[in-house]
């Protein structure tokens, strides 16, 4: 019987640890299928079934259910059920046979928040994945000629760690691009080389603040920082996003910040930008608290309409911003190569816990790129996917455009790779993505980047990755899903 075995595991996972009761029965749940007791294609009981035969609330069990859809063990299906996903993984056989623990009993209780929770479930690249840029136009003869060149120059300092925070010419092509596009102020001593967003978030969070230290990040959130801020061990406290951004209420500053992350020049995923005034009151916030911001620049090389933002770096007088870019969208992601921008007082610092703790190196990757930078291509590559992804976007805004009004409206169009479409708070946007999927075409849920907040509802669609004509083809596939999702929802 499904809820004997349910409840004995419950009852051995209430006593090794303080789980909350949704927690537990996730758990119990997970467990039950990767050992393959809940098998494929398996339909489970209906929620109500479940908290009578469980003796559970309905919302622990609603809980531990939509977690497990969100993780992709479960599918909804409407009309007729709850299943296994066909897709799941099975725990390897011997962990099985031993009654050993299950895939993640070795792990940390902070592995298992890393290798369950929040994170990109469905890897698939399809037309409008949210966050995924276009590389196939990427100039790969000319790279790889330059890559040539570069190791053909290498002397052994190139072959070494390095210990400057990066190669000084891509360090100064990068403080010179900021400088003019984002204007923000500094030096090219300021600008320390990483590889990538995700590791300029997790030297912050090393280097910032101790464990178990509050870090204010948006509600919803990006994974990729969610992540970095678990590992580290910081208290996330979420803040609610609105039209302008990050809006922090009188109760927030109960949990005064040691870290504020934010991506206020095109919130993600919501792509609301960040206005004047909530940019003063953020700085102004983290003054009062000596807190440090983390501005993530993520897509601002995509701008398309509106008058070009400058940054938070650029307003700020305490020097309490920490500036971060990646290349991942304007070049490609597996290049692995992004900046940080740190105020002068930490620069020596953040050098040395850079070099220790990472061994940065790829000097002849960082040599290539800045050429390609000094030569002009990067500028070129810039105009070129700028244009590309004006028209893709143009293109989904026409194909949605007859589903738009009062119920389903677009946000943060102006700039990046996705466009948010908002929908009312009554939608299950969940179960809206996951029939999109059946259609081939991936679109997020809102919903599975919100952190705490129970009302943002709607799609994250990308426009970055498919070519034009997909996106013709494509688009009116998913305004006519959203049309019928707008009806069966009684709008
Ligand atoms: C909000 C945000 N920041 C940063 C990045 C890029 O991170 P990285 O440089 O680690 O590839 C992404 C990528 O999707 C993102 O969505």
């Amino acid at each position: 019987m499904l809820s004997e075995l349910l409840l004995t595991e419950m009852v051995r996972l209430s006593q090794q640890d303080n789980m909350p009761l949704h927690r537990q029965l996730y758990e119990a749940m997970r467990r039950a299928i990767l050992d393959g007791k809940l098998a494929a294609g398996d339909r489970l009981p209906s929620s109500r079934e479940l908290t009578q035969d469980l003796n559970l609330s309905r919302n622990t069990v609603v809980a531990a259910l939509n977690q497990l859809c969100v993780e992709g063990y479960l599918v909804s299906r409407v009309g007729s059920g709850t299943y296994v996903n066909d897709n799941v993984p099975k725990a390897h056989p011997r962990a099985r046979n031993t009654n050993a623990p299950s895939q993640h009993a070795g792990l940390s209780k902070r592995g298992n928040a890393l290798s369950t929770t929040f994170c990109a479930t469905q890897l698939e690249v399809q037309p409008f994945t949210p966050g995924i840029a276009d590389f196939s136009a990427f100039p790969v003869a000319l790279w790889q000629r330059l890559q040539n060149k570069h190791w053909r120059m290498t002397y052994p300092d190139m072959l070494d760690y390095s210990y400057s925070g990066g190669h000084a010419p891509l360090r100064r092509a990068v403080a010179d691009y900021l400088r003019v596009f984002r204007s923000v102020p500094l030096d090219v001593d300021q600008v320390i080389i990483t590889s990538g967003t995700q590791q300029s978030l997790e030297l912050c969070a090393q280097l910032l603040a101790d464990h178990g230290d509050t870090v204010w990040l948006e509600d919803p959130a990006y994974w990729g920082a969610v992540k970095a801020f678990v590992a580290t061990g910081l208290n996330l406290h979420p803040v609610a996003v609105d039209h302008h951004g990050m809006a922090p209420q009188p109760h927030d500053e109960k949990k005064p910040p040691r870290v504020i992350y934010t991506t206020p020049s095109h919130q993600y995923p919501t792509g609301a930008v960040m206005s004047l005034v909530r940019r003063q009151q953020i700085l102004s916030i983290a003054r009062t608290h000596k807190a440090w911001i983390l501005e993530d620049d993520y897509d601002s090389e995509f701008r398309f309409s509106g008058p070009p933002l400058s940054s938070l770096a650029g307003l700020d007088q305490d020097e309490r911003v920490l500036y971060m870019g990646s290349f991942s969208k304007v070049l490609y992601p597996g290049l692995k190569l992004g900046y940080l921008v740190v105020p002068k007082r930490l620069t020596a610092a953040f050098k040395q816990a850079h070099y220790d703790l990472n061994r940065p190196g790829q000097m002849p990757l960082q040599a290539a790129l800045a050429e390609f930078i000094e030569l002009g291509h990067f500028a070129s590559a810039l105009r070129r996917a700028r244009q590309s992804y004006a028209e893709r976007r143009r293109c989904l805004l026409e194909a949605l455009q007859p589903c738009l009004g009062e119920h389903a409206q677009i946000t943060g169009a102006e700039q990046g790779l996705h466009l948010c479409l908002r929908l009312p708070s009554t939608v299950d946007d969940k179960a809206l993505a996951q029939r999109i999927g059946k259609t081939g075409l991936i679109v997020r849920a809102l919903s599975a980047y919100c952190l705490q907040r129970q009302d943002a509802k709607g799609l994250v669609i990308g426009y970055g990755y498919a070519p034009l004509e997909e996106i013709k083809q494509h688009g009116p596939i998913l305004a006519k899903a959203l049309k019928a999702e707008l009806k069966r929802s009684g709008f």
